[in-house]
Formats: structure tokens, sequence, C-alpha cells
């Protein structure tokens, strides 16, 4: 890792709450300083864990482990830095965890400032990043990285495809992106939000099992049970039922079975990238809850005037009202021009010119300028693929996912066995 990239973090706590709640608030949507590749709430699985994922930095709740001994035998040989946070009731070790190596700070409190933990977290391990550069001048690998993106494919990417205004082809770039990363054998899950699920449609899949079977079991495995395939690419769709969608919209997102949940448990599941495909009423809480756990927002939008105007409203929604909501920084926030013709007289340019010029703010970059396909639908109709069909559309589609995954091809991602592109 070069200074300047994300810090890799893993979250460990004895609770699922404790990092729904506290911890990854204050550090996943924030991918500038932070990239997640892992959670853990059980002992040996942090230890194979942390073996697979090699975080730089531990963001650890120390009751975690059955007791003090195993606590500093296990984290005794871990090469990076960790924060740990104790309750009070384990007070009597702290003199311990603290003289473990790794342990660059430890707060004994029940109920810590998260956004302060994740600072020290932050500067221990860009500190130790730069012990360890002074310690070898050359580094043994060289990044790739460019002005947007993150440099390396490392870490949990919640990639949410979202427009205001229907049938400008959020669901159709969600899943054929996602069937791209799939394909380059990053593991991904591709979520539907919008009833019917059109990536049933989409997809040719029947349309159970779906995300019923978390709603009435709130678990990793009943989530699992729910999730449908295609080649590579997993694909959970949303409940069919209007009815039970508009019960599970009102419980609330703290709620181990509400929308919200269901994305924080996927994000537990190992895979590298979740892709959420999400319903143009953004108000509505199967697109809200979905966003505001999001650490990376994708706007559709075809190049109009009246598109532009909504994705100017989105943006200032995202950035300004909801800001304080989620976690998702300006610069993880992108743009997608879709169906765009010769015909056009609105260019990429113009459009993001005029979204800055009338909002006097800054407009998010475009990463893909997708042709208008006279066959797509046609295609979909045979529940076939447009990315595999159509030139024009998979150049698109593969160009926005080079932004995210730079280089990485399905033989770079297996042999990179370090990084958790491949689920359990
Ligand atoms: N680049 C394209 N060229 C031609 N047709 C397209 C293109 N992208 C999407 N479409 C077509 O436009 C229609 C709407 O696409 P899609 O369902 O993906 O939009 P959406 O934004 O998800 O809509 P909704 O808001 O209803 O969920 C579909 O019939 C799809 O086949
Ligand atoms: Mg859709």
């Amino acid at each position: 890792m070069t200074e300047g990239a994300p810090v890799s973090v893993m979250m460990a706590a004895p609770r699922l709450d404790t990092i729904l709640q506290g911890m990854y608030p204050a550090l996943a949507g924030d991918t500038g300083r932070f990239q997640v590749v892992g959670l853990a709430t059980e002992w040996g699985d942090l230890k194979s864990k942390i073996q697979a994922l090699k975080p730089e930095a531990l963001l650890i709740q120390a009751e975690i482990a059955p007791g003090p001994d195993e606590f500093i035998a296990g984290l005794k040989g871990f090469p990076g830095v960790a924060v740990v946070v104790m309750t009070p009731s384990s007070a009597a070790a702290e003199g311990v965890v603290r003289s473990i190596p790794c342990v660059r700070d430890v707060f004994v409190t029940q109920a810590p400032n998260w956004v302060e933990v994740a600072q020290l977290l932050y500067q221990a391990a860009v500190s130790e990043r730069a012990i360890k550069l002074q310690a070898a001048p050359l580094p043994a690998f060289v990044q790739v990285g460019g002005p947007i993106g993150p440099s390396v494919p490392v870490g949990l990417r919640i990639f949410a495809f979202v427009s205001r205004k229907g049938g400008v082809g959020k669901s159709t770039l969600a899943a054929n992106f996602a069937y791209a990363l799939a394909r380059r054998g990053i593991s991904t899950l591709l979520i539907g939000f919008d009833r019917p699920d059109d990536l049933g449609v989409q997809f040719h899949l029947p349309p159970y099992p779906n995300q019923g079977l978390f709603f009435e079991n709130p678990t990793l495995e009943a989530l699992r049970g729910g999730i449908q395939k295609k080649d590579a690419l997993d694909i959970l769709l949303c409940v069919p039922d209007d009815l039970a969608a508009d019960a599970i919209a009102r419980r609330d997102p703290a709620d181990r079975g509400s929308i919200r949940s269901l994305v924080m448990t996927a994000a537990m599941g190992g895979w590298a990238a979740l892709v959420l495909d999400l319903p143009p009423d953004l108000t509505s809480e199967w697109a809200l809850q979905p966003l505001l756990v999001a650490n990376t927002v994708v706007l559709v939008a075809r190049p109009t005037l009246a598109d532009a105007n909504k994705v100017m409203q989105t943006y200032q929604l995202l950035t300004r009202r909801l800001a304080v909501e989620h976690a998702i920084p300006r610069e993880n926030i992108f743009l997608v021009l879709n169906m765009t013709t010769k015909e056009d007289n609105i260019s990429p340019a113009a459009f993001t010119r005029m979204i800055a010029e009338t909002s006097g703010d800054s407009a998010p970059p475009v990463i893909g300028v997708v042709p208008f396909e006279p066959g797509l639908s046609a295609i979909q109709n045979q529940g076939e693929l447009p990315l595999l069909r159509l030139d024009g559309f998979r150049k698109a589609v593969e160009g926005m996912v080079e932004i995210f995954y730079r280089g990485v091809t399905p033989t770079t991602a297996q042999e990179k066995s370090k990084i958790p592109w491949r689920r359990r």
C-alpha cells in the first residue's frame, strides 16, 4: 500500500449491533480514508479472516476473544495496527492488552466515540506505513491508480445505482455491471430493491427464492438461501409481494430484519462487491435504506435537460440534505449517461457543466457513456445479457468496471487469493 491509498481495515466485535451501528458508520463509507475488507463477530472466524484478508488495521472490541490470554496470543503476530475498545468490566486486562505489539491504543468505555476511535486508527495506520516505507524504500509492488476511483481493487464496495427517474437504465446497467465484475472473478452479489424485480426478468430467473427468506429469518444463512445464480454472479431478488414489502419497509432500520440490515448482512457475507439496483422513488424506504449504507453511488441519466435537472437535485440531496445520514464521500458519487446517440445535442461535458453552473457546486464525474442500442430490449427479452452481445454496450460497461477495478482480469483476480474475491 502506498501512502494516500485508503487504509484496509477489519471490524470485530462480539455483537453485530456494535459493528453495524458504531464501527461501520464511522469507517465504511469513508472510502477516501478506509476500505473495510472484513467483519467478524466470532473469535475463530476473526482469526481466519485476518489470515485471509491481511488487513492493515483492526478495529476490535476485546470481548470478542474468550479471554485476555487468547486475545494476546491471537493478536501477537498481527503485522498491522490495532485499536482496541473494551467495556469497563474488562478494565483489569487493559495493561496486558496495551502490551500487545500491534495495539496502538485502548479505549475502556461502554459508549465509544467511534469517529474519534476511527481517527486514531487512521493515524496509527498511516504512521505505520511511513515507518515501513522508511525501512523498505523500494516497495515490493507498484500500485496502479488514477485520478478517480481507488488505487487497488481491495475492500468491499457497495454500489448503488440511482436515479429519480424511471426507465433510464438503472436495472440494465446494474445487472450488466455486476455480471462484468463477476466475470472478472470479483465475487459480486447483485441485489434488487424494486418491485416487480426487473432483474429477475432480465436474467430469466423465477421469482423464488428471494429476499423473503432473509426478512422471515434475518441471518446470513437465510440470505444465502435466497440467492440465485447467473454464471459467476450471485443475485438476490426483491420480495415480490407489495403488502409484505410495505410491512418490511415499516420496520425500524436498526431492526435486524430491516432493509438496511439486509444490506449490512450481505456486507458480512464475504463478497468483494455488492451492486444495489434501487427503485426511482428515493423517498421510499426501499431506496433510502440501501442508499444510506452504500459507499459508492452511480447516478444514471439520459443526456437530456430534464435528466440533468434531476441529477442535480439528487446530487444535492446526497451531498447536502442526506449528507449527515450516510457516509458516501462526494468523490464516490459518479454519473453514467445512458442511451446516448449521435443526434444528442448535450455532450457529457455540457451535461456536467450545466449541473455545475446551475447549482454553483461541483458535478459528479462521468464514468460511462453508454450508447443507445436499438436491439437491447430484444436481447433482454430473451433472458440474455446485452454485455455479451453488443460491442458498444460492453465497451462502455467494461470502462465503468475499469474505473473501480483497473487491470483486474479473471486470472489476476484469482491469483490474488488474499483479496476476498471468492466467497466462503
Ligand atoms: N443503452 C440502452 N439502449 C437501449 N435500450 C436501453 C438501454 N438501456 C436500457 N434500455 C432499455 O430501457 C428500458 C428501461 O431500462 P431499465 O429497466 O434498465 O431502466 P430502470 O431505470 O431500471 O427503470 P425503472 O426505473 O423502471 O426501474 C428497458 O426496456 C431497457 O431494455
Ligand atoms: Mg429498474
